[in-house]
C-alpha cells in the first residue's frame, strides 16, 4: 500500500495491489467496516475489473445479511440490516442524466452510497467521495483510491492507518 500524505495529515491518494479476488473482496470489506453515514464511494474500471467483487466485500464489512448481486438491471439496490444501509447502484445501463432523479441516490445520506460505473455520470456522487478505480493486471488488480474531499480523506486515512483490518 502506498500513499504519501499531503501535509494535512490525511492521505488523499493511495494504491493497493490486490493479488486475487479474495484480496479485492477484503479491501471492500475493510472500507465497509470503516464507513460512516453519508460516505460515498465511486467505483470505476472496465468490465470484469472487480467492481462487484469489491461491492460484495463492502456489504460483508457492513454486516449486510444475504448476498449482494450486481444491480446492473435494477440500477439501485438498497440493503438494510447491516451497520448502515447500503445503497448499491450501477450506472452502466442508465440512459440519461434525467434518470438519476428517479433513482433516489440522495436517500443514501444516512447510509453508505456505492456506485459502480460512477464516472459515466459525475452528478451521481456527492462532490466529496472516495474514487476507487480498479486496473486489471492479469489476476491482480491495482486499486487506485482518491479522496475528493475531507470526508473521503478521513475514510481513506482510517483505511491507511490499518483500522478495520480483517478479523475474519
Ligand atoms: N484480483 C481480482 N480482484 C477481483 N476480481 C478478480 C481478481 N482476479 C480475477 N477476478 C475475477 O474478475 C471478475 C470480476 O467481476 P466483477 O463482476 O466484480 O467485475 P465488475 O467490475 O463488476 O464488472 P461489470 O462492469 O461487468 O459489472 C470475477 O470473475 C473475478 O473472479
Ligand atoms: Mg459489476
Amino acid at each position: 500500500m502506498s500513499g504519501p500524505g499531503q501535509g494535512d495529515g490525511c492521505a488523499r491518494v493511495a494504491t493497493v495491489r490486490c493479488a486475487d479476488e479474495a484480496a479485492t473482496h477484503a479491501l471492500g470489506a475493510r472500507l465497509g467496516r470503516l464507513a460512516r453515514p453519508g460516505d460515498a464511494i465511486a467505483l470505476d474500471g472496465p468490465l470484469g475489473a472487480g467492481k462487484t467483487v469489491f461491492s460484495k466485500g463492502v456489504g460483508r464489512g457492513l454486516g449486510v445479511p444475504g448476498r449482494i448481486h450486481s444491480p446492473t438491471f435494477i440500477l439501485l439496490a438498497v440493503h438494510e440490516g447491516g451497520r448502515l444501509p447500503l445503497f448499491h447502484a450501477d450506472l452502466y445501463r442508465l440512459g440519461d442524466v434525467s434518470e438519476l432523479d428517479v433513482l433516489g441516490l440522495e436517500d443514501a445520506a444516512d447510509g453508505l452510497l456505492l456506485v459502480e460505473w460512477a464516472s459515466l455520470f459525475d452528478e451521481a456522487l456527492p462532490a466529496d467521495h472516495l474514487a476507487v478505480e480498479l486496473i486489471i493486471d492479469d489476476d491482480a488488480r491495482d486499486v487506485h483510491l482518491r479522496a475528493t474531499g475531507p470526508r473521503a480523506a478521513a475514510l481513506l486515512d482510517r483505511l491507511l492507518v490499518g483500522d478495520g483490518t480483517d478479523r475474519g
